[in-house]
C-alpha cells in the first residue's frame, strides 16, 4: 500500500494501521511460539521435559533453552533448528535456507550468535540456548524488539526473529558506530522485504540508548 494514498478509515495508510495495530505488533514480535511451547517466564513449567521420537538409535542429550533444562532424546543427525522447532516446539526461530546462507534460524549458544541449521543439536549438551522466545514477552519486551516496533524493523516478518537475535549478539561484539559497521555485521542475515534500512536503525537505536 503506498503512503501517499489518501488515509481514511475504509482505507488506512501504511502509518495509520501500525498505529492501530501497535499492539497486535508487539505481540507478534516478542512470541511467535504456538500455545503449548514452554516459554520461560509465560507459565510454563521451567523444568519440564520434552522427549523425542522413540527411534532407534536416538541418543539423549541435555540442552539448557531459555533458562530451562529439557532433557531429549534426539536423532545425532538431528539439526539444532530442528530440534528447537520440532522436538522443543518453539517455532520462533525459522527456518529458511537450511544451508547457513539467510540468518533466519540464528540463535544464542553460550551468549553467541550461531545459525542452528548448521550445528547439531548433539554437540550442545549442557550448553545454554536462547531463542526468540527467551528474549523477552509481549508485555516486557526486550529493547531490541521495542525498537523493532518503533523503528518498522520487519515487514513479513519472517527473518525478523533470526535478525533480533542476530542483532542483540552484536550489541557485544566488537562493532563500528557508524551503519557500515553495523550493516556488515548483520550481512548475515537476508531480508527478503529489504527493510535493512530499518533494520539498522533499529539496532543503531538500542546501540545509542540502552545499557545491556
Ligand atoms: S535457515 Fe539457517 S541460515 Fe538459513
Amino acid at each position: 500500500m503506498r503512503d501517499d494514498l489518501a488515509s481514511s478509515p475504509s482505507n488506512p495508510n501504511r502509518r495509520t494501521l501500525r498505529g492501530t495495530t501497535g499492539g497486535a505488533a508487539a505481540e507478534f514480535i516478542a512470541r511467535s511460539a504456538p500455545p503449548h511451547a514452554n516459554i520461560a517466564g509465560q507459565g510454563g513449567s521451567p523444568a519440564a521435559v520434552a522427549d523425542g521420537p522413540n527411534i532407534e538409535g536416538a541418543v539423549p542429550v541435555t540442552l539448557r533453552i531459555n533458562g530451562a533444562d529439557r532433557q531429549l532424546r534426539v536423532d545425532p543427525r538431528t539439526t539444532l533448528l530442528d530440534c528447537l522447532r520440532e522436538t522443543v516446539a518453539l517455532t520462533g526461530t525459522k527456518k529458511g535456507c537450511d544451508h547457513g546462507q539467510c540468518g533466519a534460524c540464528t540463535v544464542h549458544v553460550n551468549g553467541r550468535r550461531v545459525n542452528s541449521c548448521l550445528s547439531l543439536a548433539l554437540m550442545h549438551d549442557g550448553e545454554e540456548i536462547t531463542t526468540i522466545e527467551g528474549l523477552g514477552t509481549p508485555d516486557a519486551l526486550h529493547p531490541m524488539q521495542a525498537a523493532f516496533v518503533t523503528c518498522d524493523g520487519y515487514q513479513c516478518g519472517y527473518c525478523t526473529s533470526g535478525q533480533i537475535m542476530s542483532a542483540v549478539a552484536l550489541l557485544k561484539e566488537p562493532c563500528g558506530a557508524d551503519d557500515t559497521a553495523v550493516k556488515e555485521l548483520m550481512s548475515g542475515n537476508i531480508c527478503r522485504c529489504g527493510a535493512y534500512a530499518n533494520i539498522v536503525a533499529a539496532i543503531q537505536q538500542v546501540r545509542k540508548n540502552t545499557t545491556l
